[in-house]
């Protein structure tokens, strides 16, 4: 991917523990990601993922619907704050909200989100955590696995981007899944940031 500079500057949005966006900020610390994590915005004031920001010495923000009540003005201050630590590529690491159309406009084919489920079954609204895993068991499936996409307005629905195969085993639970898929996740999304930077993938 073009940069300005020899490092992509990376913006995460992340409402939860953060765990995806701390294996892509280890990565780059460890000198085998040529990026540069330069801000977390959390809907979620209480997040991991802003105690990680915090711990990591990364600026980072509270934008939600309780500091910006008009969706408007939310939508407006992700896109500054993205702007201001110029951000090229913009990471939903487990972020539960939808962007607003002034950022995805302006960052139109320079956002992924990761699903851990083979998109475009078991996603969309309401499908996050251990109801994506109990819906693929109730499937009775005997795969899942990691999707990577381009973000769009609605959930889970942007063109997929990369996709690794993940098995479910006979006596999983949700939880066991869960547990396997965080895994892969982490190495799968550092992989394939790592190919978004290289240009092996043209977003
Ligand atoms: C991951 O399962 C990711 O696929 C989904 O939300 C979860 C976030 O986990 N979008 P973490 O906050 O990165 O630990």
């Amino acid at each position: 991917m073009q940069s300005k500079k020899n490092r992509v500057n990376l913006g995460f949005l992340a409402s939860g523990n953060g765990s995806n966006m701390q294996a892509v900020i280890d990565t780059c610390k460890s000198g085998r990601l040529a990026a540069k994590p330069c801000v977390v915005i959390s809907n979620n004031s209480g997040s991991g993922a802003l105690a990680r920001a915090r711990q990591e010495g990364i600026p980072r923000y509270h934008l939600s619907g309780r500091t910006h009540p008009d969706p408007a003005q939310l939508d407006a201050a992700i896109l500054d704050a993205l702007l201001r630590h110029e951000v090229e590529l913009v990471i939903l690491a487990g972020y539960m909200k939808k962007l607003g159309p002034r950022t995805l406009e302006h960052y139109e084919g320079r956002i992924i989100n990761i699903h851990p489920a083979l998109l475009p079954r078991f996603g969309g609204q309401g499908m996050y955590g251990a109801r994506v895993h109990e819906a693929v068991l109730s499937a009775g499936e005997q795969e899942t696995g990691v999707t990577i996409h381009l973000v769009d307005a609605e959930y889970d629905t942007g063109p997929i981007v990369a996709q690794c195969r993940v098995p479910v085993l006979a006596d999983d639970t949700a939880e066991s899944l869960a547990q396997r898929l965080l895994k892969q996740e982490h190495r799968f999304l550092v992989e394939t940031i790592a190919k978004i930077v290289s240009g092996e993938i043209a977003l």
